[in-house]
């Protein structure tokens, strides 16, 4: 069993990370054009609007919650007076209302996937894989905080999971603190493995190409060449 625990949570993370290095870089190589989402807007658009939204705002709380929660030790949320009771009930309403819109989201799409037979029909096989896996990532999370928040439930998962995660980036993985986690917990960690491990071979690529160089570009200056020159959007005196 100890070998298990090692294999699992001393190992299958790092082979985790060099499959999404590596295969996102041999597909960077070869496929540099396919680098998309593949979209299917041009089939319909109607409950893309809503849906992707939905799916991918929801997503961007749930990252931001995965920061705090992994990220940030119990002992410094301790030091600035914020309870156990406040941190997970903040957890439980911000994130689970974060988790039921990315689960929303997330169904909608694969509903005008299935009901579009054009869409349909352009879905792939690693669609096919890519899926099921990303819903029950979804899913498991969602039971995890909902198993968290009620009565009685003892497991703190900032003093176990998260010691984990943080262990990882610190090359000395602590095996035990994951294998004592409720199995909810273990399931998720291990499907989101699963997934980032597809990532590079599936449409999800797509999110590495966020243009976030937008954010800090310069002004775009524009000059008239007459009277009344504009520059930065902005008449110059
Ligand atoms: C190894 C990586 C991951 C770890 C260790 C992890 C850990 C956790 C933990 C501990 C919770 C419970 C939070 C709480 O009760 O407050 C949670 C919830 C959740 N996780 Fe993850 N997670 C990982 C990756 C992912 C990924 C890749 C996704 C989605 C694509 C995801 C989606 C969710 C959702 C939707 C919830 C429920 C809503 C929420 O609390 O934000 N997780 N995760």
């Amino acid at each position: 069993m100890k070998h298990l625990h090692t294999a699992l949570w001393g190992v299958l993370p790092y082979l985790t990370l060099v499959v999404l290095v590596a295969g996102t870089a041999w597909r960077y190589h070869y496929d540099r054009f396919g680098f998309t989402t593949r979209s299917s807007q041009l089939h319909e658009s109607r409950l893309l609007r809503v849906a992707g939204p939905l799916f991918h705002y929801g997503l961007l709380f749930v990252i931001a919650g995965h920061v705090a929660g992994l990220l940030v030790p119990e002992s410094l949320t301790d030091r600035l007076h914020v309870g156990e009771r406040v941190y997970h009930a903040n957890a439980l309403i911000a994130g689970g209302t974060a988790g039921l819109a990315t689960l929303a989201g997330l169904a909608l799409l694969l509903y005008r996937r299935v009901r579009t037979p054009a869409i349909r029909a352009a879905t792939s096989r690693s669609d096919r894989v890519v899926y099921p896996v990303l819903a029950t990532v979804v899913l498991a999370g969602l039971t995890a905080t909902a198993s968290g928040a009620t009565a009685g439930s003892a497991y703190d998962y900032r003093l176990g999971v998260s010691v984990w995660f943080r262990s990882l980036f610190a090359l000395d993985p602590d095996v035990t603190a994951m294998a004592g986690a409720p199995l909810v917990y273990r399931l998720h960690a291990l499907l989101a493995m699963a997934l980032f491990a597809l990532w590079p071979f599936t449409r999800l690529v797509h999110a590495f190409t966020v243009p976030l160089g937008y954010l800090v570009r310069p002004y775009v200056v524009y000059r008239h060449r007459g009277r009344g020159e504009v520059r930065a959007g902005r008449p110059v005196r």
